[in-house]
């Protein structure tokens, strides 16, 4: 047996925070679910999908974060048992890095808990592009787990839901609903 804080059965719960489909499809066991805030980064279309809303030839686009320090992202933070990252850690694995973070919950508490970030120029990083250029490949995209123009739209259906203003993500959302 791995001893002590190495062994991801002894250890205690932690937050997960999700900006991106975690915040409407959680497809993991959870002890406690809140809208929280991450300072610091922003939300950005600018990760291609390979393996999710694209396929390797064409590959869609779906959310990463970037640094912006005037910035604060919404989304949503789950409590889980540690063995849930053996799961996420695979189903994250196209680019996306698991980093330590400091969450602020709805009541204002600041917890520790962790991310999923693809950072700038990782493998699979695509980077911004002309918001029509973006939507176009947004339009067209599709991988195993659907449309990438459902994620896009999803996502922006949840956000209104948290009651979250997110300019760039309503605007390609616009653009690609927009013939
Ligand atoms: C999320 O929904 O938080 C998420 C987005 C991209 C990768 C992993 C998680």
């Amino acid at each position: 047996m791995v001893s002590g804080a190495e062994d991801s059965r002894t250890q205690a719960p932690v937050w997960v925070f999700g900006y991106g489909s975690l915040i409407w499809r959680p497809d993991f066991p959870y002890l406690d679910r809140r809208p929280a805030t991450l300072a610091g980064w922003a939300r950005r279309f600018w990760q291609g999908s390979h393996d999710h809303r694209g396929v390797p030839d064409a590959p869609g686009r779906v959310v990463t974060l970037v640094p912006a320090p005037e910035e604060t992202c919404i989304g949503m933070a789950y409590r889980i048992e540690h063995t849930v990252f053996d799961h996420l850690d695979y189903r994250e694995k196209n680019g996306y890095e698991r980093v330590a973070v400091s969450l602020t919950l709805d009541d204002a508490d600041v917890v520790a808990g962790a991310v999923y970030i693809a950072p700038i120029g990782n493998h699979a990083f695509l980077g911004d592009a002309p918001i029509e250029e973006m939507a176009r490949q947004i339009r067209r995209s599709a991988g195993p787990s659907g449309e990438n123009v459902d994620y896009l739209v999803e996502l922006a259906d949840a956000l209104r839901g948290l009651g979250a203003h997110d300019a760039h993500v309503f605007a390609l959302e616009a653009a690609v609903l927009a013939r």
